[in-house]
């Protein structure tokens, strides 16, 4: 019968027995499934695999040193952190248009990615975290197919990888098991879902890096809130929003003209369809008054009551 800890065992020696003395590259988004193939293949092969981590500067709070300092720090991985917002950023200048964020987030990515890869000499294999649900989706033989996912796709051609996969197997859920069994802490395994082109897609309108520091710092706070409730579990997914609507406020003596922050809260099983969480009010007025308090241009909070349907997680 099947176990996790047998799975391990036999996907270990199957990556040392198709690797051999060669060497593997890995790109590192900070979500879980490319995390867990991290910790997986450097137990099964060490320093032969090499991994790439983009910082596209649209990472929330802490994220990347949080992964540098579990993945590269604790278990110890070869990581190769590019830190490219100024790259990201300019190329989304003046952009408002949420679909022309997606891509051009996307295609940067790619093109990041590939300028490290090229880099790097007598690699023979790309790693993927590709899911069970990846491979039924994309219906095609998985030894074929680079999962569309902007942190992993469209190499050139010049640039030949057999792909390593040894999550296609599993539910998301498994890979969560996986990575508690592999050592992975609680809050890395079940983090909340996080959407590749980050909180540029939290910011309406065009992105600066004063928004980002709104965004960034708002949620924050919302979710340092909502751990602090013992919440995390409860609520599927939550994240702020920078609405790009300015409203008047009074502080003091002054009159206000500042930005209104949204906050989003779901319920969900797999974010298909989505009610918004029915969070105290108590915790709510928290929120509030800390980000209000702490964050500058910030002077007014609402609440997203939208299911979805109608209304998508996402408000780009
Ligand atoms: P929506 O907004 O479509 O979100 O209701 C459903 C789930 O998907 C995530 N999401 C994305 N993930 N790239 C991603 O990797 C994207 O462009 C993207 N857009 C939405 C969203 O966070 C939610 O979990």
């Amino acid at each position: 019968n099947w176990t996790m800890d047998g799975f391990i065992d036999e996907q270990i020696a199957k990556i040392r027995a198709q690797v051999g003395d060669r060497k593997v590259l890995l790109g590192l988004s900070g979500g879980v499934d490319s995390s867990v193939v991290g910790v997986l293949l450097h137990r099964a092969i060490g320093d032969q695999l090499t991994s790439i981590f983009v910082d596209h500067g649209l990472l929330r709070k802490n994220e990347a040193q949080q992964v540098m300092e579990m993945l590269g720090g604790k278990f110890g991985l070869n990581i190769v952190k590019v830190d490219a917002q100024e790259r990201f950023l300019g190329k989304l200048a003046g952009v408002t248009d949420p679909e022309q964020k997606r891509k051009i987030i996307g295609n940067e990515f790619i093109q990041v990615f590939n300028d490290e890869a090229t880099k790097l000499n007598g690699i023979d294999f790309l790693a993927q975290g590709t899911l069970y649900t990846d491979v039924i989706e994309s219906g095609t033989d998985t030894a074929q197919t680079i999962k569309s996912h902007h942190n992993v796709g469209g190499l050139p051609e010049d640039m030949q990888f057999q792909l390593i996969e040894p999550l296609n197997t599993l539910f998301k859920d498994e890979v969560r098991e996986l990575g508690e069994k592999l050592g992975m802490p609680h809050e890395m395994v079940w983090r909340q879902p996080f959407p590749g082109p980050g909180l540029g897609i939290r910011i309406m309108g065009d992105i600066t890096e004063d928004k980002l520091k709104i965004v960034r710092d708002s949620d924050w706070i919302l979710r340092d809130e909502i751990a602090k409730a013992g919440l995390e579990g409860d609520v599927w997914q939550y994240f702020t929003i920078l609405t790009n609507v300015r409203s008047v406020g009074v502080m003091g003596d002054y009159r206000t003209y500042d930005h209104t922050v949204a906050i989003r809260a779901i319920t969900s099983v797999d974010g298909m369809t989505a009610d918004f969480a029915r969070l105290p009010w108590e915790l709510l007025q928290k929120i509030s008054s800390r980000i209000v308090n702490e964050v500058d241009h910030v002077n007014r909070i609402v609440y997203d009551i939208t299911a979805k349907p109608p209304a998508t997680v996402e408000w780009e």
